[in-house]
């Protein structure tokens, strides 16, 4: 198990900082390159192991992909869902909650049978939620009890179109739903209660897929064929979190993060940064492959407390964690609620997020579906004696400590780092170069 101290900072900061490539957008160029017609170049991909994971699981379906880690880019010589061929052996997915619930609606159409399986965190992550659509659908998926992985998906009867009204707002059970629809009979539709990010939707219509956006609906048409693309992947704002906080909470800091997707159902983070008066500017401003993206200027700020709620919670979901560390160094108690879905992330995010702060010396309130934190009004940390604390296998937990270990008064030890590998792996390299 890999560990890392990390001691506070105390010089003044002036750095520019390249944020890797968007991890969601990064599993979808693969899936949509591996489904279309001709070469499909990808450019800025994130190079974590989730995405190398789906990428792997298109391999071993068939497709010819030339991967050059070093220069982020990849070669995708798609010949369209029929030329897709039974894999050897199951298909291991790692971590990664997208690429399994994804590759699940897709799979759902295969004439051949797939085992989708992952990591212990992934194993233990609830599938039903893509299960019942899909299986209301025509697909034939078994899993393990309680609806979870490995999940195995059998040749079905032919898929049926379906309307779904799913009861959460999760961009992973609707681009499920969508992907099956894709070679399903008749529009599929589904309506989510708050708008979550909309990649999917955005890059099917690049690839020239026949789908419409209106309000919190979406509907697909099958039948077009999908036409190789040239991708580049933005920024990953999650990933830029972790450097709006640490620029907002150090002293004498200026922070530029270059390239930062700004998709709207992307950046709750950035109206929370607005809400507690953080000092941060938008520059360079443009569009790619229908993604808006900024490069983002922070300094250091006077932290004001705020309420997070509503339907700004899938808009920053993966963000908590680290807002968590900006509202414990604002002034003021900072209340999150209505995010009861961070207990089925990568962790239980509510409890170990807590657990995170109470090492900090945070004083925190757990609540059903999120927390009250009691901000130090920009005092160091003073962590517990045993600076030590366990990410729990989550990747943006080991991370969100290590920015509040930039303001400590002590070292801080984080246990299970390897993770961070999944997402933003030379995040703790960026880290020692400041
Ligand atoms: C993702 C959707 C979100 C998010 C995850 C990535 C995606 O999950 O938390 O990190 O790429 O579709 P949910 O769909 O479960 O909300």
């Amino acid at each position: 198990m890999a560990e890392q101290t990390i001691s506070k900072i105390t010089k003044a900061i002036q750095a520019e900082i390249n944020i890797p490539g968007d991890k969601s957008i990064s599993h979808r160029s693969i899936i949509f390159g591996s489904i279309a017609n001709g070469l499909t170049e990808v450019s800025n991909f994130l190079t974590g192991e989730d995405c190398i994971c789906t990428m792997n699981a298109f391999k071993a379906l068939g497709v010819k992909i030339d991967f050059d880690e070093k220069a982020k880019t990849v070669k995708i010589h798609g010949q369209g869902f029929n030329a897709l061929k039974a894999p050897n052996g199951d298909i291991y997915l790692g971590n990664s909650g997208t690429g399994m619930r994804l590759l699940a609606g897709l799979f759902a159409g295969l004439p051949f049978e797939t085992t989708l399986t992952g990591d212990e965190s992934l194993s233990g992550r609830p599938m039903a939620r893509v299960i019942d659509p899909l299986t209301k659908m025509g697909a034939v998926i078994e899993s393990q009890e309680g609806g979870k992985a490995p999940l195995v998906i059998k040749p079905s009867q032919g898929l049926k179109a379906i309307s779904h009204q799913s009861k959460i707002a999760s961009a992973q059970v609707k681009s499920s739903i969508l992907l099956a629809g894709l070679n399903a009979q008749g529009t599929t539709t589904v309506t989510e209660p708050e708008k979550s990010r909309d990649h999917t939707e955005r890059m099917m219509q690049g690839f020239g897929v026949d789908l419409e956006v209106n309000g919190l609906e979406v509907s697909i048409n099958p039948g077009k064929e999908l036409q190789g693309q040239v991708l580049e992947v933005p920024g990953d704002i999650s990933s830029a979190a972790f450097f709006l906080v640490a620029g907002a909470i150090l002293d004498d800091c200026k922070l530029k993060l270059n390239n930062v997707g700004i998709n709207p159902t992307r950046t709750g983070i950035l109206d929370v940064l607005t809400a507690m008066k953080v000092n941060y500017q938008l520059e360079n401003k443009r569009e790619i492959n229908k993604e808006p993206i900024a490069d983002i200027i922070i300094r250091s700020s006077k932290i004001k407390a705020t309420t997070i709620e509503g339907d700004i919670i899938p808009r920053l979901i993966d963000e908590i964690p680290v807002i968590s560390i900006l509202a414990a160094q604002a002034e003021g108690t900072t209340i999150i609620k209505d995010a009861a879905e961070l207990k089925v992330k990568e962790s239980n995010r509510i409890a170990t997020t807590i657990n995170m702060l109470k090492t900090l010396g945070v004083e925190v309130e757990e609540t059903d579906d999120g927390m009250i934190i009691q901000g130090r009004a920009g005092k160091d940390f003073e962590p517990i004696p045993e600076a030590q604390i366990n990410s729990f296998g989550d990747h943006r937990l080991a991370m969100s400590c290590g920015i509040a270990a930039l303001k400590s008064t002590k070292p801080i030890t984080i246990l299970q780092t390897e993770f961070v590998a999944t997402s933003f792996p030379n995040f703790f390299d960026i880290i020692e170069g400041l």
